[in-house]
């Protein structure tokens, strides 16, 4: 029977009772589906670091969650009376499915970040949408791996790593990870248990400066190419895989640029949408991979990658529509091949947005009449297009368009 998704409220005796409930272990949840069962509910909070923290979340009905390690969920948040939506990597492996967990770092004056960590508690709802992403180790198979990670950016990599460790499968991997101090460095208890379990995982802790730790026994400093060379002399044999913040990644594409990386074996992934080049980078698309085959720099590559994006594709003006701003009572023209977003942009209207991918669902209304032709990446559920929601984003107009805003 469907539970009352606005009664429930999880009863931590119930939840701990499940564990002794034979029949929960012997049969195979149903797959959980943000199209239909949208609101999670925090069944567990971590503190990780001084200012990092772990958010586990159960589905209704005991869902069990699917996705790829490395993908990320969107949530939907309202504070202070505001739509606000953001993304979080989920930590958590996919062999937990009865679970998944975000790995949040308070970002100094970030509105979600704070929220999370400050007032949503054991028992808050949330409503998540998703999984989406790319940036995962399960489109790429390989015998060895290198991630390579700084701060919050550790999360992709450490749920790639929590599959292959309970897959049992040991696989030859180097897990380096750069952090400000070593009281910063997120999981390191639980990487040093996965290292002593697994003969052919590494872990290489980079340090900015040691902090308050006098014994620190690691490295400090930044990521180089002779740091790198020592920590994995055969770092060119392996399939990279790189999260953090945006400078950190330039500094890791440069130096593996200065090594003569083949560039078709590096994936990144971004956490800033600013910088959605360098995540276009990674992009499985055919054009890119095109470009991943010739001998083009990193910068180069990210160009191109860059000419696919759509917020930054020519639009081709066969045709023009009007679109009209219902609610702000605005008109704006849009050609036929032209975003709505773009158009809206160009014309001064200012919508909300992040992405500009089609990825994250910001930029979703209401299309009150006409009819556009929609490329998404994850960012709006089934059920929400049959009710008329469109991304204004990824939208093209195929008549003159009323949107409800
Ligand atoms: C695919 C993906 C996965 C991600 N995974 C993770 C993850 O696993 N863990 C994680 O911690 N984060 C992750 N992020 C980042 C996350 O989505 C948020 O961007 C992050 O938590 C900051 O959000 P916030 O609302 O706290 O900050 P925001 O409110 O968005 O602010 C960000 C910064 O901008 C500044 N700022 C905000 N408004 C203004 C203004 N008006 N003028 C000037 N400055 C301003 C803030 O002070 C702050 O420094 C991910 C992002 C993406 C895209
Ligand atoms: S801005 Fe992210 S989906 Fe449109």
């Amino acid at each position: 029977m469907m539970r009352d998704q606005a009664n429930f409220q999880p009863n931590p005796e119930t939840a701990a009772s499940r564990v002794t409930q034979p029949a929960f272990w012997g049969t195979l949840p149903a797959r959980w589906n943000s199209d239909t069962d949208d609101t999670l509910v925090c069944c567990q909070i971590r503190q990780e670091t001084h200012d990092v923290k772990s958010f586990f979340f159960r589905a209704p009905d005991e869902r069990a969650f699917v996705f790829e390690p490395g993908q990320f969920v969107t949530l939907e948040l309202e504070i202070d009376g505001e739509a606000v939506n953001r993304c979080y990597t989920i930590s958590s492996p996919p062999t937990r499915p009865h679970t998944i967990s975000i790995t949040v770092k308070r970002v100094p004056g970030g509105k979600v970040s704070n929220w999370l960590h400050d007032s949503l508690q054991v028992g808050s709802t949330v409503r998540v949408l998703g999984p989406s992403g790319e940036f995962t180790c399960a489109r790429h198979p390989a015998r060895k791996y290198l991630f390579l990670s700084a701060g919050s950016g550790v999360t992709p990599l450490m749920s790639m790593t929590r599959a292959h460790h309970e897959l049992g499968e040991d696989r030859d991997i180097v897990f380096v990870h750069s952090a400000r101090t070593p009281d910063d460095i997120i999981f390191a208890r639980e990487l040093d248990l996965i290292a002593s379990n697994q003969t052919r995982f590494r872990t290489a802790f980079v340090c900015e400066r040691v902090g308050t730790r006098t014994n620190w026994p690691g490295v400090t400093g930044f990521l180089s190419l002779p740091l790198l060379k020592l920590i994995a002399p055969d770092f060119m044999e392996r399939e990279i895989f790189t999260c953090g913040p945006a400078p950190y990644m330039k500094a890791v594409r440069d130096l593996l640029d200065e090594g003569g990386f083949e560039r078709s074996h590096y994936h990144e992934e971004s956490f800033s949408f600013d910088t959605i080049p360098d995540v276009a980078a990674q992009l499985t698309t055919a054009h890119v991979a095109d470009a991943l085959e010739g001998d083009v720099s990193f910068a180069v590559l990210r160009e191109q990658a860059a000419g696919f994006s759509p917020a930054t594709v020519e639009p081709e003006v066969a045709q023009t529509f009007t679109v009209s701003f219902a609610k702000s009572n605005r008109q704006i023209e849009c050609g036929s091949g032209q975003h709505v977003l773009d158009a809206a942009k160009k014309a001064g209207v200012r919508l909300p947005a992040s992405c500009t991918q089609g990825m994250c669902g910001t930029c979703k209304v209401k299309l009150v009449s006409g009819e556009v032709a929609m490329k998404h990446a994850g960012g709006i559920r089934q059920r929400e297009i049959d009710q008329g929601m469109v991304l204004l984003c990824c939208s093209k107009p195929l008549t003159d368009l009323v949107v409800d805003k």
